[in-house]
C-alpha cells in the first residue's frame, strides 16, 4: 500500500499529473489572456473617474470662473455658468466658456435629417482638449445658396488651451496670429461668389483668469437683415456674408458675443409719489427680417418697420410711460411677414435664428428709452417655427424686459403677472396687471378644416384664479406714507375717508379677445356716450375671438372678486381686458361691468385701413390705483377718445357698478 500511494503521488506519467495536466491549456490560456487585457488596457487607458475629472471637457465646472461676473443677471447666480450644456448651441444662454476651434461646413441635406452626418471629425482625445463639435443652428446659405451651410465650434470649459479672442471676415489675412477655420463662406451661393474664409484668433491664457471672460468670445450667431444684432452681439469685422439684394433675400452676417454681458434689468414696477402710473400699448407690430413692407397705407414713402420704429420713438417721447405693453401681439408684436420667409416651414429647419433677428429690433425705441417693457405673444409669433419658449428666453434677456414664461403646468408661454408697488416706503402692492399667452390656432386632424383662433385653456383659469384670489387686501382707497407717524397716518384715515379692506384693482393683457367681447355693451345715461351703451370706438373688423368659448369670462374673471364675501353684487379684481388682434378696431367696450378694449394696429407692416390712422393705446391709472382712465394716440399726434373707465369720473351703468 506504501508504495502504491508513492506511486500514485505526482510524476510525470502519473495518473494525477494526467489530471492536472488537463488544466494546463486551460490556465496558460487564462493567463495570456490576463497578460494581453493589461497590455491593452495599459496601452488604452480607460477612463476612471479621476481621468475624466481632470481631463474631462464636461467636468470643469469647478473650474468655472463665478459667471457671477457678468452673467445674466436676471434669476442666475455664480452657480449658473457650470449648469448649461456646452454641446447644444444655446444663444440665449449666459456662457461664459470659451471656442478653441471653428469650421464652416456645407452640407447636402439638412443636419437634423441624418443626425451628425455633417458634424467635423473628431477623435475623443480631441473633445477632450477642445470640446466636442456643437452646430450654431442657423443656415448661412438660407435663400441664398444651393445646399445647406453652417458653422460649428467647440466649446470647453478649460482655461489651460488657446481660446478664440478675435474673429474676422477675409479673403486672406497677412497679420500674424490668425487661424483660418476650415470651409468657404460663399460655399454654395448661387451665382458663385469669390471664396472668402471666417479667421480667429487664439489667445493663451497662460492660467490668468482675470479678465479673461471680458476678453474671450463665448458665442457665435446668424443675423439676417441690416439691422441691429440681438442685445450684447457685435457683427464680426470684415463685412457682410451676404450683400441684400431687394425683393430676393436679406443681408447674412456672423455675429459674436464677446464675454457674458448682463443686460440692465427692469426696475420694479411703482407709483409716482403723485399716485399715478402709466401703461402704454403697442399692438401688432408685424416684424420681419429687413425693413418689413407697408400695407394699406398712404403714407409715401414708406418702409414699413423702420417708419413705425420712428413714429413709436415719437410716442413714446411724448407719453413717457412708466411700463410698455408690447402685448396684444405677433411675437409680442412681431411677426415674419410672408413675403420674405414663404416656405420656410418646409425648410425643416427648427431653429428660431429668424425670431432672434426680428426680436433685436422689435423693442429698440422702448428699450433706447430705459422703458421697462412686458410682452405677450399673438397667433403669428410661433407661425415659423413652434418657439414661443426660446422667444421669450431670448426677450428675458433683454434690457428692462419684465418679461416672463410662467409656470410650465399652464398652457402657453408667457402667463404672468405684475404687482406694481406704491413709491413710497411701505411698498404696497396696489395694482396688478396680469398677462396671457391666448395661443394661436386650435389643432385640427382636418386639414381641410378653416384654421380657428385658439382660446384660453382650463389651466390659465385655474391659475389666474390661483393667483389673483392669493393676492393680499389693502385698505382702500390707498393712502401713502409720506413718512409720517403710523399712529397719525392710521387716525387720519379712520377720520377722513371711508377705507374698505380689498385686493386691488387689476388689468389684464391677452391677444385674441374673448368671444364675450362681441356681446352688447353695458347701458348708461351718462352723456359722454351718446348712443346711451358704453362704447367708445370704432370696430371695422369682422369678430376676432374664437369659436370656441373656454369660459375664461364667466369661470376667471368673474369669478374673482375684491372682496371674497362681497354681498350680492361683487365686484371684479380685473376691470379691463385689453387685446390687440384686430388692426382696424379700437372700442373700449363694458360687457356686464368689465371692459375690453382693443388697441387698433400700431405698425405700418401690419394690415389696416388708409383712412384709419396707426395708433397706440394708453392707460393711466391714477389715485393710488383706484381711477383707470385711456385714450388713443394716432400717428400724427392726436389723442382721442379720452374716457374714465374705472373710480372717479367713470360713467356708471346697467349692470354692475365698477366702483
Ligand atoms: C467684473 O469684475 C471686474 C472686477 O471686479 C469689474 O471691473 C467689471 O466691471 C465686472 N464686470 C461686470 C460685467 O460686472
Ligand atoms: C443662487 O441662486 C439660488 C436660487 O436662486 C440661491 O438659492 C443661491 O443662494 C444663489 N447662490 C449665490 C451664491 O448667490
Ligand atoms: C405725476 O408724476 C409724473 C412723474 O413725475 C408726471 O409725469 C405726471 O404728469 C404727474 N401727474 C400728475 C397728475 O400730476
Ligand atoms: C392652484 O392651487 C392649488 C392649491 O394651492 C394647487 O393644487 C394647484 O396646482 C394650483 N393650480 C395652478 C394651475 O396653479
Amino acid at each position: 500500500m506504501r508504495r502504491q500511494s508513492a506511486h500514485n503521488q505526482l510524476r510525470v506519467g502519473s495518473p494525477r499529473w494526467g489530471y492536472v495536466k488537463s488544466f494546463i491549456p486551460f490556465v496558460v490560456c487564462i493567463a495570456l489572456m490576463s497578460l494581453g487585457l493589461s497590455s491593452y488596457s495599459l496601452l488604452h487607458p480607460v477612463p476612471s473617474p479621476v481621468t475624466t475629472q481632470q481631463l474631462g471637457w464636461q467636468s470643469w465646472d469647478v473650474v468655472d470662473m463665478g459667471a457671477g461676473n457678468g452673467s445674466s443677471s436676471k434669476s442666475s447666480n455664480s452657480s449658473v455658468g457650470s449648469s448649461i450644456r456646452l454641446d447644444v448651441w444655446d444663444p440665449s444662454a449666459a456662457h461664459t466658456t470659451g471656442l478653441t476651434e471653428i469650421r464652416v461646413e456645407h452640407c447636402m441635406f439638412s443636419p437634423h435629417l441624418l443626425a451628425g452626418y455633417c458634424t467635423p471629425k473628431s477623435t475623443p482625445e480631441e473633445d477632450k482638449a477642445k470640446g466636442k463639435w456643437v452646430l450654431v443652428d442657423v443656415d448661412l446659405n438660407k435663400r441664398t445658396g444651393l445646399w445647406y451651410l453652417y458653422v460649428y465650434y467647440r466649446r470647453t470649459r478649460r482655461l489651460d488651451v488657446p481660446l478664440i479672442s478675435d474673429l474676422r471676415i477675409a479673403t486672406d489675412v497677412s497679420d500674424d496670429g490668425w487661424t483660418k477655420a476650415h470651409g468657404n463662406l460663399h460655399s454654395g451661393l448661387y451665382p458663385k461668389q469669390d471664396k472668402i474664409h471666417l479667421w480667429y484668433k487664439l489667445q493663451t491664457q497662460d492660467g490668468q483668469t482675470e479678465g479673461l471672460q471680458q476678453d474671450i468670445i463665448t458665442e457665435i450667431d446668424v443675423l439676417y437683415g441690416d439691422d441691429a444684432p440681438f442685445y450684447g452681439f457685435h457683427r464680426v469685422d470684415g463685412g457682410k456674408i451676404v450683400n441684400a439684394k431687394a425683393g430676393k433675400y436679406e443681408s447674412v452676417d456672423l455675429v459674436y458675443r464677446r464675454g457674458a454681458p448682463a443686460p440692465v434689468s427692469a426696475p420694479e414696477p411703482r407709483f409716482h409719489s403723485n399716485g399715478t402710473f402709466k401703461v402704454l400699448q403697442i399692438a401688432d407690430l408685424h416684424y420681419s427680417v429687413g425693413e418689413g413692407k407697408c400695407k394699406d397705407t398712404d403714407k409715401d414713402p414708406c418702409v414699413g418697420d423702420k417708419d413705425t420704429e420712428e413714429w413709436l420713438a415719437r410716442a413714446l417721447d411724448a407719453e413717457r410711460p412708466d411700463l410698455v405693453v408690447c402685448s396684444a401681439g405677433h411675437a409680442c408684436c412681431l411677426y415674419l411677414t410672408t413675403q420674405v420667409f414663404s416656405g420656410d416651414q418646409l425648410n425643416g429647419q427648427k431653429t428660431s435664428y429668424n425670431a432672434r433677428s426680428v426680436l433685436a429690433k422689435f423693442a429698440k425705441p422702448v428699450i433706447d428709452r430705459k422703458i421697462p417693457w412686458a410682452a405677450v405673444f399673438g397667433n403669428h409669433d410661433s407661425e415659423i417655427a413652434d418657439d414661443r419658449a426660446e422667444q421669450m428666453r431670448a426677450m428675458q434677456q433683454m434690457p428692462y424686459s419684465l418679461c416672463q414664461s410662467g409656470p410650465a403646468d399652464v398652457d402657453g408661454v408667457g402667463n404672468y403677472d405684475i404687482r406694481v408697488h406704491s413709491g413710497d416706503s411701505s411698498r404696497t402692492h396696489i395694482f396688478t396687471l396680469f398677462f396671457l399667452d391666448s395661443h394661436a390656432y386650435q389643432k385640427s386632424l382636418l386639414p381641410w378644416k378653416k384654421l380657428e383662433y385658439d382660446y384660453l385653456k382650463q389651466t390659465q383659469i385655474d391659475w389666474f384664479v390661483n393667483v389673483s384670489t392669493s393676492i393680499k387686501s389693502i385698505e382702500r382707497p390707498f393712502r401713502p406714507d409720506g413718512g409720517e407717524d403710523i399712529p397719525t397716518v392710521w387716525a387720519k384715515r379712520r377720520l377722513g375717508r371711508q377705507t374698505l379692506l380689498a385686493r386691488p384693482n387689476a388689468m389684464m393683457f391677452f391677444h385674441i379677445p374673448l368671444p364675450e367681447a362681441y356681446l352688447a355693451a353695458d347701458l348708461t345715461e351718462d352723456k359722454a356716450y351718446a348712443s346711451g351703451q358704453l362704447d367708445l370706438g370704432s370696430q371695422f373688423d369682422k369678430e376676432g375671438a374664437s369659436n370656441h368659448n373656454g369660459g375664461f369670462f364667466t369661470e376667471a374673471i368673474k369669478h374673482s372678486f375684491e372682496v371674497d364675501e362681497g354681498g350680492e353684487n361683487p365686484v371684479t379684481q380685473v376691470k379691463v381686458l385689453s387685446h390687440g388682434h384686430c388692426h382696424m378696431t379700437d372700442r373700449c367696450r363694458r360687457v356686464d361691468g368689465v371692459w375690453m378694449c382693443f388697441d387698433g394696429g400700431s405698425s405700418f407692416s401690419g394690415y389696416g385701413k388708409a383712412d384709419f390712422d396707426r395708433r397706440i393705446r394708453v392707460y393711466l391709472v391714477s389715485q393710488w390705483g383706484e381711477v383707470i382712465e385711456t385714450y388713443k394716440r394716432l400717428v400724427g399726434g392726436d389723442v382721442v377718445d379720452r374716457q374714465v373707465l374705472v373710480g372717479e369720473g367713470a360713467a356708471s351703468g346697467w349692470g354692475q357698478s365698477p366702483q
